[in-house]
């Protein structure tokens, strides 16, 4: 099943085609690089410099894309017109969401958002988002306006599995980033009651943890912390194209306070604790967050 908007069409049809060899290329390219940082300080893996290149190239030479930032350069690439005019499109990509997990071989994914604003933009200005999982199977997620739909992912083509994903009503997983001494009261009285009604499944890479809650139901979060209030994730390139994939599937993201979709941004590669999954538990943590206000 394509998608209806040719620009956004060739984006996913270009990921579908580089997941396969970004999954075959991630042999190898396991070490961290050497006196390398991203924008956000944190150490690079081959792999994470790899992936980026390879989907900077491709999707940057699509007609319709204006703009290509990733978590891994600190400038935006100004690759056409500007977003926003007619059928021209910002992305906003992490090429390899939960690259720590190389080392202990575990899931991890490639993240984008397709903007119809320059960046750093809103996420209620997404008009697609997506994500691939490397998992046993590579799977791959995509939300447009009109529906959610998953696909298998061999030989860089995509196989519909379902075109209308939606959040189970009945939660069961749940899983919470940060080390728990380092949580707010507040959010660690929260983190309780859902520990005793939920199963845990938190794997260290958020599109591993989002997939439970994806097909399972449940809540996924990677909260403010004592040493760091804006948290860990990143809103262009991880909270915004989750949030505005869960909430397409029937459930609802927050930051704490706020959908993440109408978060004000104001760099391109600011932080943002994050919080998606079922509604009645994010309605249930923003009340429990708002009282220690
Ligand atoms: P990335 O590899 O793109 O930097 O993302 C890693 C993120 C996210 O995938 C995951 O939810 C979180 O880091 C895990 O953080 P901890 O290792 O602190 O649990
Ligand atoms: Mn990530
Ligand atoms: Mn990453």
């Amino acid at each position: 099943m394509t998608v209806s908007d040719p620009v956004v069409e060739s984006i996913v049809a270009t990921v579908t085609r580089s997941a396969t060899e970004i999954r075959q290329g991630l042999v190898g390219r396991r070490n961290t690089v050497d006196d390398e940082e991203n924008p956000s300080g944190e150490t690079q893996f081959a792999a994470d410099i790899w992936a980026d290149e390879l989907l900077a190239e491709r999707l940057s030479t699509i007609d319709g894309v204006g703009q290509y930032a990733s978590e891994e350069q600190s400038d935006v690439l100004e690759c056409g017109a500007a977003p926003g005019s007619s059928d021209t499109y910002a992305v906003a990509v992490d090429p390899l969401d939960g690259s720590s997990n190389l080392t202990s071989n575990n899931a991890m994914g490639s993240i984008f958002g397709i903007y119809a604003d320059s960046l750093p933009a809103r996420g209620d200005t997404l008009v697609a988002a997506g994500y691939v999982l490397y998992g046993p199977i590579t799977t791959m997620v995509i939300a447009t306006d009109e529906t959610v739909s998953e696909y298998e992912l061999s030989g860089g083509e995509r196989r519909l599995i379902d075109q209308d994903v939606t959040l189970p009503e009945d939660p069961v997983a749940y899983g919470f980033g940060g080390r728990v001494p380092n949580w707010t009261d507040t959010f660690e009285a929260y983190a309780r009651e859902i520990e005793s009604e939920l199963k845990l499944r938190y794997g260290g890479a958020m599109i591993g943890d989002v997939n439970q809650v994806m097909t399972y139901g449940g809540i996924f979060g990677y909260p403010a912390l004592e040493s760091a209030p804006q948290g860990k994730l990143r809103l262009q390139f991880e909270g915004n194209p989750i949030g505005y994939i869960v909430e397409q599937a029937g459930g609802a993201s927050s930051d704490g306070e706020q959908s993440l979709l109408t978060v004000e941004p104001t760099d391109v590669h600011q932080r943002t604790p994050v919080f998606v999954g079922n509604d009645g538990l994010l309605e249930r943590l923003e009340a429990s967050l708002e009282e220690s206000v």
